[in-house]
């Protein structure tokens, strides 16, 4: 099969396309043939070596973590699914690889496309509408009559969150800029505020709940909105020590996460605001809720380009420059 393989780590590295045999199954899984293949950040940060210590991927390594796609085989222990399904993933941590003809995905984490959704829509979904719903339900418990404000609402995590915030019965808050203010408007942000423009810690006051997703600056500003007994949920870092856990990290990275956290966990515990990061996880269960809302019209995919799969490392260099309006996305022939 025809794939996209990084053989060495290294900022803007071009991935190679390359003929490799199909890959091999294993019992809880099925192979997917890849019609759409969702791209993200994360793919350009592993390719560029920056999660070397939280991913220790064996390199060469096929990139991508979104699939849409049709199943071709089922391992023997698979109950779900059957061939000829379609379907819709983000793959596992260490088993990624939707940047390729097939893929195997693990059956508890993939679920049935929504109907009225093209590949290309599809493929958009999985890993940014699990971090929104893994940040906004799991970490923060954002309930019905709370404040959220999602920095930069334009992007791909951004354009699910706000409206799942808004299904969720909250009142949102977002950053973005001047040609993306109609966007996010659109998409139920209740106050929009230009960061080219304004600075957000003079406008907002007293919000429940951060999802930070950018640097460390709108990190400390942002632990400045929030209310006594908020939350701050980040998804660019630095990483609690409950993470350290989680990926069960040497002790030289578990000590790594501690002091990376320190400075933002000492300020939050004084101001009373509880602080956390998410690194989300793939999970079938979660994406069959969020195709329930797709499949209710209470949330919709939002599409910047979608490219030929000859074009990926174009697709890459398009998503690094930070600047899309939802999601990018490489079709397949
Ligand atoms: N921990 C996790 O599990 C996890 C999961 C998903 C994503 N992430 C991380 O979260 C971050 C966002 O991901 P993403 O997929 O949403 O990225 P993205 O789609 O590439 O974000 C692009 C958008 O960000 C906006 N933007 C850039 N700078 C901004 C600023 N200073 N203020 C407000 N908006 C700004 C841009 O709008 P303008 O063009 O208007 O500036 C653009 O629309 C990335 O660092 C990603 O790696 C982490």
């Amino acid at each position: 099969m025809k794939a996209f393989v990084l053989d060495r780590y290294g900022k803007h590295r071009a991935l190679q396309l390359a003929t490799l045999p199909s890959p091999t199954l294993r019992d809880d899984e099925v192979l997917v043939q890849v019609h759409a293949a969702g791209l993200n950040q994360l793919d350009s940060k592993i390719r560029d070596g920056e999660f070397k210590r939280i991913l220790p991927y064996r390199l060469p390594l096929i990139l991508g973590h979104d699939v849409a796609g049709v199943v071709v085989e089922v391992g023997p222990r698979v109950r779900q699914f059957k061939a000829g399904d379609e379907v819709y993933a983000r793959t596992d941590d260490f088993r990624i690889g939707t940047l390729a003809e097939f893929v195997p995905v693990k059956e508890a984490s993939l679920a049935l496309k929504p109907k009225g959704l093209g590949m290309e829509e599809a493929a958009s979904i999985p890993l940014v509408g699990l971090t929104a719903w893994q940040a906004l339900v799991g970490k923060a418990e954002l309930k019905k009559g709370q404040k959220v404000f999602i920095q930069a609402g334009s992007g791909g995590v951004g354009t699910f969150a706000i409206q799942l915030a808004r299904h969720l019965g909250a009142t949102v808050a977002t950053t973005t800029s001047t040609a993306n203010l109609a966007l996010v408007k659109s998409l139920g942000a209740d106050l929009v505020i230009d960061y080219k423009m304004q600075d957000f810690e003079e406008v907002l006051r007293d919000y429940d709940v951060v999802l930070h997703s950018q640097d460390a600056k709108a990190l400390d500003k942002s632990l400045r909105v929030l209310k006594r007994g908020g939350k701050l949920v980040s998804i660019s870092g630095p990483p609690d020590p409950e993470f350290g856990e989680a990926i069960a990290a040497s002790a030289f990275v578990k000590l790594a996460v501690r002091l990376l956290s320190f400075g933002v966990r000492r300020s939050a515990r004084a101001r009373g605001i509880h602080y956390s990061f998410l690194f989300m996880q793939a999970n079938g269960d979660q994406l069959r809720e969020i195709t329930r809302l797709i499949e209710a019209g209470s949330i919709r995919p939002v599409l910047d380009r979608v490219f030929p799969f000859e074009a990926t490392n174009e697709a890459m260099a398009y998503v690094e420059a930070g600047r899309a309006k939802g999601k990018v996305v490489v079709k397949l022939p």
